[in-house]
């Protein structure tokens, strides 16, 4: 066949990953991720369970995924939505037991779908003993050492250390009462650990160790990134600090060097195991930054977030894409085009499309004004985020869903702020918060949450989510959740290979070629383009005769 518009070249040499078929499964698994309290609930106290996963194993199955991460499900009181962790090596009472733990992990094994949990490293809850204990112990008593205590400033220490900011708004201190302050990054009720403590760091070995003991198959770490901290004095002023993306391991508190100590110690540990424990690592680093942690001496895996940061641009998928491949040659890449802490990505994709403003951005300001403005078309997000989910899908390396994206779920951005759950909202006036993209799962059409639970959901459920129910997509052969599954089945069949080669192209096409010269095409622009001759074996919308229209990506074999 002739090419009509694209001639097949090598543009980049150094973006190509030419590495060997890999036999290892986490080099290209895709991960499903499981948000508990919002996934099925199965004794009606509105809350998801871990009997609810168990429960919706054939769904998963029937998804084709390899893998769940659950995000936390140990005893809190969800300040943080179950970051906030009180007893690292326990279920939520309200979740369940580790009876339940055992049973969900085999029938999660039965369906060959591995088991991924949440590691909580940089802080404990306000609730766990430790931190009790580090109050109550009082100034200079050991226990304090723990976590992060400094004196505050003025004659009683009823000023903060410094003028540090939280993630989430706000002082990075809190007063212990006695004129110390204890630090932390997030929440208040988030205390902050201190990695130097010889018990902090023998406590989480017993923590990996107590899972995979389990049979857990890996781990994702939070906040991987932020365990080793310089609170030295003199303080640098916030201002100067508050920009966390640095190239070169000098931020006092992110992406510090000796944090990879930490995880050579853990690599031990995953490794002694057979098989040994995968590992991802939730850094959010400067890009040249992010394949230390996913060295195989180190975590093995560092979460890719380019991609869900992308607008919907040709050229920043191109850059995303070349950078994540890049990784690859010395290290592995994951994707992604969502989580339990972003905009939904049929949102983000069908609110306007700023020159100077990221689409992530947008989306937290419509959230800020309830969904009232800008104007949203979510026909047009959810198109977007059917091509998206195809790029992503075709490309090396592995992948993670976040759950109700194969549902094409769009945020919910007018929960009333008197149900909001996340401590963004309540500690500052510039965000809504995280809850939007938390809201239980449709299951059915109708029903007190459609399908979630036999009563209402922790968070309310919009009226609009039963046109997006799993029942009513599995009786559309078109829908979303029938694309992912088909994509995630034939991606399995096609995708055996790392290599990746760029095809020129117009510039508002990205076509790339993979393993057997299958080829991933998607138009950005606003026409239909031509086609090359060939067999179209996937595609994210209905074609315009051989042409593919705007926002659609196919899959095909070109003759
Ligand atoms: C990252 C988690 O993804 C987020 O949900 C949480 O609030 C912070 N870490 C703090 O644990
Ligand atoms: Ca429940």
């Amino acid at each position: 066949m002739r090419h009509t518009r694209w001639v097949t070249t090598t543009i980049d040499q150094d973006h190509q990953a030419r590495t060997a078929v890999s036999t290892d499964l986490w080099r290209t698994a895709v991960v499903y991720q499981i948000y508990p309290r919002s996934f099925a609930d199965s004794n009606g106290d509105g809350i998801g369970d871990l009997p609810g996963i168990t429960s919706r194993v054939p769904y998963l199955r029937s998804l084709g995924v390899d893998a769940v991460w659950l995000s936390p499900f140990y005893p809190s009181a969800l300040a943080d939505g179950g970051y906030d962790v009180d007893d690292h090596r326990n279920v939520d009472p309200r979740l369940g037991t580790l009876g339940d733990f055992d049973a969900m992990i085999s029938a999660l094994h039965g369906a060959d779908i591995k088991v991924i949990v949440d590691i909580v490293p940089n802080h404990t809850s306000n609730r766990h003993p430790w931190f009790r204990e580090a109050l109550t112990a009082g100034r200079g008593a050991p226990q304090r050492d723990r976590y992060l205590f400094r004196n505050g400033l003025g004659p009683r220490g009823e000023q903060p250390p410094n003028d540090w900011e939280s993630m989430f708004g706000g002082s990075a201190w809190a007063p212990a009462g006695d004129g110390q302050w204890y630090f932390h990054c997030f929440a208040a009720e988030q205390p902050d650990l201190n990695w130097e403590n010889d018990e902090v760091r023998e406590d989480f070995r017993r923590t990996v160790r107590f899972w995979a003991d389990r049979g857990v198959d890996g781990f994702r770490i939070d906040v991987a990134h932020g365990l080793r901290k310089d609170l030295s004095e003199p303080y640098l002023p916030w201002d100067e600090i508050a920009d966390i993306m640095r190239p070169d391991g000098s931020h006092p508190l992110w992406d510090r060097d000796d944090v990879h100590e930490i995880y050579a110690d853990w690599r031990r540990i995953f490794d002694s195991y057979d098989p040994p424990r995968f590992a991802v690592g939730e850094a959010s680093v400067h890009p040249a930054r992010r394949a230390r942690y996913a060295s195989a001496d180190s975590l093995g895996q560092a979460f890719n977030f380019a991609m869900q940061d992308a607008d919907w641009r040709p050229e920043d998928y191109r850059e995303v894409i070349n950078s994540g491949v890049a990784d690859m040659i010395n290290s592995t890449t994951s994707w992604l085009l969502g989580c339990h802490d972003t905009p939904r990505v049929a949102t983000r994709y069908g609110l306007p499309l700023e020159e100077d403003r990221p689409a992530q951005q947008v989306a937290r300001q419509w959230l800020l004004a309830d969904g009232a403005t800008p104007r949203l078309d979510p026909a047009l997000g959810e198109r977007r985020a059917r091509a998206a989910i195809m790029i992503l899908l075709a490309l090396p390396g592995s992948a993670y869903i976040y759950q109700g994206e194969e549902l094409g779920l769009q945020e919910v951005a007018d929960l009333p702020r008197e149900v909001l759950e996340d401590p963004m909202a309540s500690r500052t006036t510039k965000e809504k918060g995280r809850d939007g993209c938390r809201v239980p799962l449709p299951w059915s059409a109708d029903g007190p949450s459609y399908g979630f639970g036999q009563h209402v959901g922790h968070l309310p459920q919009p009226e609009w989510f039963a046109a997006y129910a799993v029942d009513v997509q599995e009786a559309d052969p078109g829908s979303m959740l029938n694309l992912y599954r088909r994509a995630l089945a034939l991606r399995r069949e096609l995708f055996v290979s790392d290599d990746l080669h760029w095809v020129e192209s117009e510039s508002s096409v990205l076509h790339f070629a993979r393993p057997g010269g299958v080829r991933c095409i998607t138009n950005f622009g606003p026409a239909p383009v031509a086609l090359p001759v060939g067999e179209i074996l996937l595609s994210s919308g209905q074609l315009d005769q051989s042409r593919l229209p705007s926002d659609t990506t196919v899959w095909m074999r070109a003759r």
